[in-house]
């Protein structure tokens, strides 16, 4: 599947369902989860061709199934983004994520079409359908509010504008249904509480469903940070157990503090979630939490046979080695241990439980899985992931929202410098 082309594996996910259904949000983050697991995975939204191409003050009349100038034009805009979708997919792409809103069997008839005439690429639909009219009003009021579409409007008109967007929509909407069984597809309804699945085969696209089904738009933070200062720290040495150095139980002290203090981590709320190594474990002593759980998941990228040598000592005598892992830090495996991407698909069924839960959750791991964890919700490329900052006694807060991760650092013991990298 991975490198497949031609026949082979590619896959074309298609969006279906009404306007303030949470699609283009699924989509976007299937597309930050898939990139991150190492599948180039690019999002093709007609709604941003209409806003490039034609402007962005589009109000609900163009929607109008009867305005023939709108219909027109919103045909050329998926016209626009199937073919650059089919060239991405002939190029460096692995998966493409047609989004858009004309949910017709029509329409999926035509993608169909498109796509056998390319490629023969796989094809899965994904119709989040919602009735939940709470679930609805805090997704338009969580995404679309933002959306370039509202600029200089007030919040009322906008939710009544996009109120009446839906409803053209609903016009023409046809679920997928009897006439769809031909093609896989999966029905999310009302936001993952229940699935349903026809002719769904293979491993990614299980893994997909698997993912949709544990996302959620409640606003919670997420900190990350490593363990305080431990003595293999100050050495500087690749691997192995250590116990804390006084300004490492400084910091433990100075983070259980911090959380106490922090209206947002109340004892009561917070999940702890920490590394197995007595490093991680010593630093969450004294921190008080509602859960607590250790994840070997969590643990430090493995130097295997290199974990006794300090820096200094993997420079001066594996020069080779050193050479190699200085010049791909992403991709470098230890021999017998672990390369950030090992670390990266051990760390997935992390993912999976962070966007699943909606209690604040306090991770205390190691600079490489902080780093790893950071790119996620940070949608960074996979090569930058080596060189995020994750320094010692500074603690990660993350904020998540529908469209965005908001970042802020608390330093919380000065660290003194060293060349651990
Ligand atoms: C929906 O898509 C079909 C097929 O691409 C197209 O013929 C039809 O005009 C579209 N409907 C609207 C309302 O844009
Ligand atoms: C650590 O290094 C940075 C930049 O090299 C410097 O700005 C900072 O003052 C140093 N901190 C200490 C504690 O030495």
């Amino acid at each position: 599947m991975h490198e497949g082309r031609n026949q082979g594996g590619k896959l074309v996910v298609v969006m279906v369902g009404l306007p303030g259904r949470g699609k283009s949000y699924m989509a976007r983050k299937v597309a930050r989860y898939l990139n991150w697991i190492n599948y180039a995975t690019r999002v093709f939204n007609i709604g941003n061709y209409r806003r490039k191409l034609l402007g962005a003050d589009h109000h609900a009349d163009f929607f109008n199934p009867n305005n023939p100038l709108g219909q027109k034009q919103r045909m050329e805009m998926a016209e626009a983004a199937m073919d650059d979708m089919l060239k991405y997919l002939d190029s460096e792409g692995e998966v493409a994520i047609y989004d858009g809103t004309n949910s017709t069997l029509e329409r999926r008839l035509w993608i169909q079409e498109r796509i056998a005439a390319a490629d023969g690429y796989h094809l899965l639909f994904i119709e989040s359908i919602c009735d939940d009219e709470a679930i609805i009003e805090r997704n338009i009021i969580e995404t679309k509010l933002r959306s370039p579409d509202y600029r200089g409007v007030t919040p009322e008109e906008a939710v009544e504008d996009f109120r009446k967007r839906i409803d053209n929509y609903r016009k023409n909407y046809e679920a997928l249904g009897p006439a769809d069984e031909i093609f896989s597809y999966v029905k999310v309804i009302d936001a993952g509480t229940k699935l349903i699945m026809n002719r769904i085969h293979g491993y990614l696209p299980m893994k997909i469903l698997s993912f949709i089904s544990n996302l959620h738009i409640v606003p919670r933070p997420i900190y990350l940070t490593s363990h305080g200062e431990s003595m293999n720290d100050l050495s500087c040495r690749l691997g192995g157990e250590s116990e804390l150095t006084p300004r490492g139980v400084d910091f433990s002290n100075a983070l259980a503090k911090f959380l106490e203090k922090n209206p947002e981590t109340s004892p009561s709320t917070i999940s702890l979630w920490y590394s197995t190594a007595s490093s991680a474990r010593q630093t969450v002593r004294p921190i008080q939490s509602h859960t607590r759980v250790q994840w070997r998941a969590l643990r430090q990228l493995e130097a295997g046979a290199y974990s006794h040598l300090t820096l200094q000592e993997f420079k001066a005598l594996h020069t080779k080695e050193y050479a190699m892992r200085s010049a791909n830090r992403l991709w470098y495996r230890y021999p017998l241990g672990e390369s950030y991407v090992d670390v990266i698909t051990r760390l997935e069924p992390v993912i999976f439980e962070l966007e699943r839960s909606r209690n604040p959750v306090v991770i205390v791991a190691h600079p490489e899985v902080i780093r790893c964890l950071y790119g996620y919700f940070l949608d960074l490329p996979l090569l930058e992931i080596p060189r995020v900052k994750a320094p010692l006694h500074e603690l990660i807060e993350l904020h998540m929202t529908a469209y965005e991760c908001v970042e802020t650092r608390h330093c919380l013991v000065p660290i003194k410098n060293h060349s651990s990298e």
